[in-house]
C-alpha cells in the first residue's frame, strides 16, 4: 500500500455523508428526541464495531434540516474510506498507515478564503443563540448537552503564533455560554494559561461538523508547535481551506457547519459536567471549569452536528485512535532503535490507551521484554496505559483469540510479567491514585516463545500454507463468503 498516494478526501462533511450513504455505512433515524433517545441509540450503536454511521434527522423542536451524525468512526472500513484508502484495508495495513504518516509527517499549509459555506448565517451580540443547535444529552448521566465531542477546539500561541487544534469537550450551559474541559499538559491548557500568565484573556475557536478526517487529527498527538492545519493537510493531501474569525482572528474550516469564537477570561469558571467518559465511568465527576465567553456564532444552512460519544468502550473515538496510536508506538518503538517490529494494535475494549499488542521477529535473547518495556514508556504509548503484551510474528496482534492464545500458552508468569508503578495516568482512570489521581501502575506481559527454547519448540497444530493453498484453490467456490 503507498500511504501517501490515495483517493482524494473532500474536506466537507456533506461530501462525506454522502459517500458513507453509497457505500451503505450510514443508516438515518428520523424524529429521535435530543434529550435522551439521540444518545439511546448511539450507545446501542457502538455496542457492536463494524455498524454503521447514524444520522438524526427531524430532531423535535429544532427545524427540520438540523441534524445530527454520530458513531461516526466505529469501523475500519469506515476510518479507511474516509482516509482515501480502500475500503477492504485490513487493521495491521491502517496501523502502517498511520506509522508512516506520523514517520513522515508531511505538511502542507492552509490556505485563507474569504468566502465558505459556514458563513451562510453568522451572528452576533444578542443573536447568538447556541440553543438553537438540537445538541444531544448523550448519556442519561450527563450534567448537560455536549456541542463539542466530534469537534475541533483551536488556539494560538502568543508568543510564537503556533495554532494548535485539540478534541476537547465543550458543554453548551445558555444562547452565550459555553465552557471547556482540557486535561493539564495538553496543548490547549498550556497555550491559555500563556495568555493568563499575561493577563489577557485566551481567544478560542470550537469547531464542530468537518469531515470526519480533518477531526482526526484533533484526537491524536501532534507534536508541540506543529501547526494542527499543516499536519491535517498533510493527511488530507490538500490545503485546508480556512476562513479567519472576525473577533479572534483564529483560522476556522470555511466548509464547517457549525462553530463559534469568543474568549476565555482567567479564573472565569462555570460548574461543568458530568460527561460519561472514554473510560467507561463517570470518574471525572463535576468541577469547576474555564468558561467561554461567545462572540461570534456561525452554522451552515440545515447544519449537521458532529458527535463522537465516549463511554463503555468500545466507543466513537477508539478504532481511529487505537489505529494512529498503534502506528505511533510503532514508530517510536523503531525511532529508540527496536528492530523487527511486525505490528503494534492498541485494542478497542481499551479505549485506545490501556491495552498495547506489539509483535515482533525475535533476534537476540531479551528482544521481547526491551520491546514491551518501551512500549509501555514511550511517548504515544505511555499514558493510561495497563498491559502491554508482546507476541511473536506469527501473531496477528490485532486477533485477540491469538494473543489469549500466546499469553496462555508462551508466558511463564513468575519470568514474565514485569508491574511498573507511579506512571503517568489520568483522574478519568478509576484506578488512578496519588494526591491527584494521575499515577497508575501497568503490567508488561512478555507472551513470547522463550527465546532459549525456540529450536525445541513443539509445532502448531495448523494448516501449512500448501495446504491452505490447495484447499482454497480447489474448494473456494463451495465454502461461506469471508471463510
Ligand atoms: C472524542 C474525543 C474527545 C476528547 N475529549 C477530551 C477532553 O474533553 N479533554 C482533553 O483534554 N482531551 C480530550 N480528548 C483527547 C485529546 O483530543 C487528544 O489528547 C489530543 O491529542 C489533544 O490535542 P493536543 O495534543 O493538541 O493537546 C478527546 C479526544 C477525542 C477523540
Amino acid at each position: 500500500m503507498d500511504t501517501f498516494n490515495r483517493m482524494e478526501t473532500s474536506q466537507d462533511l456533506r461530501a462525506w455523508l454522502r459517500q458513507m450513504e453509497d457505500e451503505g455505512e450510514l443508516v438515518r433515524v428520523k424524529g429521535a428526541d435530543r434529550e435522551s433517545e439521540i444518545g439511546g441509540i448511539v450507545d446501542i450503536a457502538m455496542r457492536g464495531m463494524g455498524r454503521p454511521a447514524v444520522l438524526f434527522e427531524d430532531i423535535p423542536g429544532y427545524p427540520k434540516g438540523h441534524r445530527v451524525v454520530s458513531n461516526l468512526f466505529t469501523s475500519v472500513r469506515r476510518i479507511a474510506l474516509s482516509l482515501g484508502l480502500p475500503g477492504d484495508t485490513s487493521e495491521v495495513d491502517l496501523v502502517r498507515f498511520w506509522r508512516d504518516y506520523m514517520k513522515e509527517a508531511p505538511t502542507i499549509p492552509p490556505k485563507e478564503v474569504n468566502h465558505g459555506a459556514l458563513l451562510e448565517n453568522t451572528f452576533k451580540g444578542d443573536d447568538i443563540n447556541l440553543l438553537s443547535i438540537p445538541t444531544p444529552r448523550w448519556h442519561e448521566g450527563d450534567g448537560g448537552y455536549y456541542m463539542g465531542t466530534g469537534c475541533l477546539v483551536i488556539m494560538q500561541d502568543p508568543d510564537s503564533g503556533w495554532i494548535n487544534y485539540g478534541c476537547y469537550r465543550v458543554q453548551v450551559h445558555d444562547r452565550k455560554v459555553a465552557s471547556i474541559m482540557i486535561s493539564k499538559g495538553k496543548h490547549g491548557d498550556i497555550l491559555m494559561r500563556k495568555y493568563h500568565d499575561k493577563g489577557k484573556p485566551c481567544p478560542i475557536a470550537v469547531v464542530v461538523g468537518v469531515h470526519p478526517s480533518l477531526w482526526a487529527v484533533a484526537g491524536i498527538e501532534i507534536p508541540y508547535g506543529k501547526d494542527e492545519f499543516s499536519a491535517a493537510g498533510g493527511l488530507l493531501g490538500q490545503a485546508i481551506r480556512i476562513i479567519k474569525g472576525p473577533v479572534t482572528g483564529l483560522p476556522v474550516p470555511a466548509e464547517a457547519e457549525i462553530a463559534f469564537e469568543g474568549y476565555v477570561h482567567k479564573d472565569d469558571l462555570i460548574m461543568e459536567g458530568p460527561l460519561g467518559e472514554w473510560t467507561g465511568y463517570y470518574a471525572g465527576g463535576q468541577e469547576m471549569r474555564p468558561r467561554i465567553d461567545v462572540q461570534t456564532f456561525w452554522h451552515r444552512n440545515d447544519p449537521v452536528l458532529t458527535g463522537a460519544i465516549p463511554g463503555i468502550p468500545p466507543n466513537d473515538d477508539t478504532f481511529y485512535r487505537g489505529t494512529a496510536r498503534a502506528g505511533a508506538v510503532w514508530q517510536e518503538l523503531e525511532a529508540a532503535g527496536v528492530p523487527g517490529v511486525t505490528g503494534v494494535w492498541s485494542h478497542e475494549a481499551g479505549g485506545s490507551r490501556m491495552w498495547l499488542t506489539v509483535s515482533i521477529k525475535q533476534m537476540y535473547g531479551g528482544h521481547s521484554k526491551q520491546a514491551g518495556l518501551i512500549a509501555s514508556q514511550c511517548h504515544a504509548g505511555a499514558y493510561a496505559n495497563r498491559v502491554v503484551v508482546v507476541v511473536d510474528d506469527d501473531i496477528d496482534p490485532a486477533n485477540m483469540d491469538k494473543v489469549v492464545w500466546a499469553i496462555c500458552t508462551r508466558s511463564d508468569p513468575k519470568d514474565d510479567v514485569e508491574i511498573l508503578k507511579g506512571c503517568w495516568s489520568t483522574h478519568l482512570d478509576p484506578m488512578a491514585y496519588g494526591a491527584h489521581h494521575n499515577f497508575n501502575s501497568r503490567m508488561v506481559i512478555d507472551a513470547c516463545i522463550p527465546w532459549d527454547r525456540k529450536k525445541d519448540w513443539p509445532a502448531t497444530v495448523e494448516n501449512s500454507p500448501e495446504l491452505e493453498k490447495v484447499v482454497r484453490d480447489k474448494f473456494g467456490a463451495q465454502l461461506p463468503k469471508g471463510w
